[in-house]
């Protein structure tokens, strides 16, 4: 089974979708930073290449945010002490992930002050642009409150005040006086209101020739979100990375080959990237959930299957991580399906992933050792939960699936 061909554009801009999602309901940052960031490089006159260029960095800029206390802060305070840590981390997941590591300089300085920048041995085209979206990140703090009530069109002239009183300390003059050439206008902030956001960047995608990814580069941008999820706590480091290296195995053990293979990988990699949406407040609780709590965490695997289904449309992939708490009696969510809609990859990333969730430690309970996990998973295959043929080939080589799991 062939992949269609990703690109690009739609790619990065329904993963934007997912790294957006840390907000709650504060969405859309990212995608706002973008549009402005791209529409002040238009002003300067920066080539089409570099407009483009900074519109992906603006939705990428927040890549090191998982955890939605830190977004809080950095929405509520023009500057925060802890904001370095997040521009550190994006910057080293972007340094790992080829197509995008261009992007990693620029991210690593994104919160960082004009006159620091310009005693720092930075290159000065990146202090431009690191600044420009430091610049276009604090418009939009300072937008926030008003957005989508229509009082941005009585208060836009005071941030416009605002960001020119920090020009030369805070940002880069001639970044300043651009953004307030084109900002004076109702349209520039009306324009950030969602349907014309996202309107905006299908448009600018149309307009752009392609660029297709192929399966390294795809498994590079999943491997990128997967680190973003599993940041989300302590609990779940490397968690998606090593569901997907067992559910790789795993297929491997079943025949699975070529590109369905490499399919499965990626689905195991992005299984839980719904969760970005789901407070950590929920995820690091050590007690059990409340029903409303447990409803919350229980909708990640609705929005993984979303996010997934806007990236690789025509894909099984959607279908294969979204489906990964779903039961073969169809008493799992969010679709309730049971045998006949789970195909064998649903069924191995299922198992993948209990299996990995039991060898780690969770606030609720310590490491479990690998007899107890064999027996756990037994007694879901008896309870109709889990697949036993998947189970089975698991216990056969179950030590090596360990060192998968927790080595
Ligand atoms: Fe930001
Ligand atoms: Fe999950
Ligand atoms: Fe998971």
């Amino acid at each position: 089974m062939k992949l269609h061909p990703i690109d690009m554009h739609n790619a990065i801009t329904a993963l934007t979708c997912a790294l957006d999602l840390v907000g709650v309901d504060e969405v859309r940052h990212g995608k706002r930073v973008a549009v402005m960031a791209r529409a002040i490089a238009l002003q300067l006159n920066w080539p089409e290449v570099e407009c483009l260029s900074i519109l992906y960095s603006g939705m990428l800029h927040d890549c090191g945010v998982s955890r939605i206390h830190e977004h809080h802060q950095l929405i509520e305070t023009l500057e925060w002490d802890g904001a370095e840590d997040h521009c550190i981390r994006g910057a080293a997941y972007l340094s790992a992930c080829q197509p995008l590591a261009h992007l990693s300089a620029e991210i690593r300085y994104h919160h960082t002050r004009w006159e620091t920048l310009l005693e720092l041995p930075v290159d000065h085209h990146i202090r431009l642009r690191a600044n420009l979206l430091y610049l276009s990140d604090r418009i939009d703090m300072l937008q926030s409150p008003f957005l989508n009530t229509g009082q941005i069109l009585t208060e836009y002239p005071a941030i416009i005040a605002q960001i020119k009183s920090l020009s030369g300390i805070l940002f880069a003059p001639e970044l300043v006086d651009a953004f307030a050439e084109i900002a004076d206008v109702e349209a520039f902030w009306l324009a950030m209101e969602p349907e014309y956001l996202d309107e905006d960047l299908r448009s600018i995608g149309s307009h752009i020739p392609a660029t297709l990814l192929d399966i390294p580069a795809l498994k590079e941008l999943a491997r990128l979100f997967s680190r973003v999820v599993d940041a989300k706590s302590p609990y779940t480091d490397e968690h998606s990375q090593r569901v997907a290296h067992i559910a790789r195995q795993l297929a491997m053990d079943f025949g699975i080959k070529g590109y369905e293979l490499e399919q499965v990988e990626i689905a195991g990699l992005l299984h839980d990237i719904g969760k970005l949406r789901v407070s950590e407040d929920i995820i690091d609780k050590p007690g059990s959930l409340t029903p409303e709590e447990r409803a919350t965490m229980h909708r990640h695997s609705y929005d993984t299957f979303r996010i997934l289904q806007r990236v690789f449309e025509g894909s099984k992939i959607p279908v294969w991580a979204g489906f990964h708490h779903e039961t073969l009696i169809g008493d799992g969510y969010p679709f309730k399906n049971g045998t006949k809609k789970l195909d064998l990859e649903c069924r191995i990333i299922a198992v993948a992933d209990i299996f990995q969730a039991l060898a780690q430690q969770r606030p609720y309970r310590r490491t479990m050792s690998l007899e107890y996990i064999l027996n756990d998973l037994q007694s879901r295959v008896e309870t109709g939960h889990l697949d036993a043929k998947v189970v089975a080939k698991l216990t056969e080589n179950a030590e090596l699936y360990y060192r998968l799991a927790v080595a």
